[in-house]
């Protein structure tokens, strides 16, 4: 390890012994051993102490970095202020904001991102599912681009929060949204600052169906807009998104996947593979029937299970414009599961919020009598704690990984289990 001078002694002195809840900031120099889930790069002090380092543009293994670190009781974190070295893989930023903007971490990795992704999954998987060996990775295509983005509007200036922050970087356009919404971004800054669109400070979400084709603009009390030539129109009308001759809607500024149509294949393939098919599929944490939707030629009804009343409405119209048999209730997951749910030529699919699994929902889920458990879930670490806390019971045996959040570390992780 160097000095920040470039002599080669030992920086012992620069990593002081936690003495409270906040220590100084010292500069570390070092290098980047591997990459954590989350999508931190390890260091470590010479002392053996690890280092987390969060970066904007992107770390590879291998680089050598300098450094803001505050230590903690065992272990230091800090962000990356310059590198020493850079991987050859290293490519230019393909957006001008990548430095400043809290969106997207992976920019300069280009083409790399998924390699880099696929390191921070195999560093989670080592440590909390050792067992599992054979998993499959989705990479993201790179047409793959995001169809619902939230921006934010306040002094004058329309834009994303600042990296770590809540302040607004002006943006112009977005190269990580699908063109559209990209295109529709100065239309939305113009109505903003004529007044012709409510201008008192908030989020606002532009989004799109798939194919995309229009542009919705919602506010944070759910009124929404349509771009049209000669402006912006308010509007009731669903966003539609079509996959494979099926049409699923859903209310603009609900919730459907970000990357939709990229999504809707990374799923479907996912489920080809595994050959998911049964008598009744269980859809809980359904939102607007996107599993029910992508699975309809595969069983012979499904249940729905849904909190969110609008969703669960869209979900209603959704099963019946697809000739889906079976109800959609409106309800608190956790409140409407049973012991013993299902039989063994059933499917039970769960696809809960980012937090995973509450204790008592899967408590009763060990009970259940379908023979396939499909869990999803956008954090891994949740993901892994659910595997393990049903693994009395369900025994995962496949997994696969898909990369629905390009230029982010966020992944969707997708099990199926088995009854034991
Ligand atoms: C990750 S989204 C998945 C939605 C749907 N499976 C999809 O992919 O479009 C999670 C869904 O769970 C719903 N939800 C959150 N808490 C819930 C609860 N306690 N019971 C039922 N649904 C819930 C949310 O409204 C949201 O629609």
């Amino acid at each position: 390890m160097k000095r920040k001078d470039g002599s080669k002694s030992a920086m012992r002195n620069r990593a002081p012994v936690y003495q409270g809840s906040s220590t100084p900031k010292v500069k570390w120099i070092g290098k980047i051993e591997r990459l954590a889930w989350g999508g931190l790069g390890v260091g470590r002090e010479e002392d053996g102490r690890l280092i987390l380092l969060s970066a904007p543009l992107a770390l590879f293994p291998g680089e050598e970095v300098e450094a803001d670190v505050r230590w903690k009781a065992r272990h230091g974190e800090g962000e990356v202020l310059r590198w020493q070295t850079s991987d050859k893989r290293r490519a230019p930023s393909g957006c001008p904001v990548a430095r400043l903007c809290g969106g997207c971490d992976l920019w300069e990795a280009g083409s790399h991102a998924p390699d880099l992704k696929k390191l921070m999954v195999e560093d989670l998987l080592r440590r909390q599912l050792p067992d599992m060996l054979d998993w499959a990775w989705r990479p993201a295509p790179p047409e793959a681009k995001r169809h619902r983005i939230q921006l934010h509007w306040g002094n004058r200036t329309l834009g994303f929060h600042r990296r770590k922050s809540h302040s607004i970087v002006p943006v112009q356009a977005c190269p990580a949204a699908h063109a559209v919404l990209s295109a529709a971004m100065p239309r939305l800054q113009e109505a903003l600052e004529e007044g012709a669109l409510p201008s008192r400070p908030q989020r606002w979400e532009l989004a799109t169906g798939t194919p995309a084709e229009h542009v919705f603009a919602v506010m944070e009390d759910g009124r929404a807009w349509r771009l049209e030539p000669d402006g912006w129109h308010p509007t009731t009308d669903p966003i539609t998104h079509t996959f494979q001759n099926a049409t699923l809607r859903h209310r603009a500024g609900g919730f459907f996947q970000v990357s939709a149509p990229w999504a809707m294949t990374a799923f479907r393939q996912t489920f080809e593979e595994w050959d998911v098919r049964g008598n009744t599929l269980f859809d809980l944490y359904g939102g607007v029937g996107l599993f029910s939707g992508l699975l309809q030629d595969r069983f012979q009804s499904s249940v729905l299970v849904e909190s969110e009343p609008h969703a669960v409405a869209w979900a209603k119209k959704n099963f019946e414009s697809l000739g889906i048999a079976g109800p959609c209730h409106a309800t608190d997951a956790a409140d409407w599961i049973e012991d013993g749910l299902g039989e063994p030529e059933d499917v039970i699919l769960v696809d809960p919020p980012r937090a995973g699994l509450s204790p008592a929902f899967t408590e009763k889920l060990r009970t259940a009598k379908a023979g396939t458990l499909i869990l999803v879930g956008c954090d891994g670490a949740a993901f892994c704690r659910d595997v393990k806390r049903l693994a009395p019971e369900w025994r995962l045996e496949n997994l696969a990984v898909l990369d629905l959040f390009p230029m982010t570390p966020h992944v969707e992780f997708v099990g199926r289990l088995k009854p034991c």
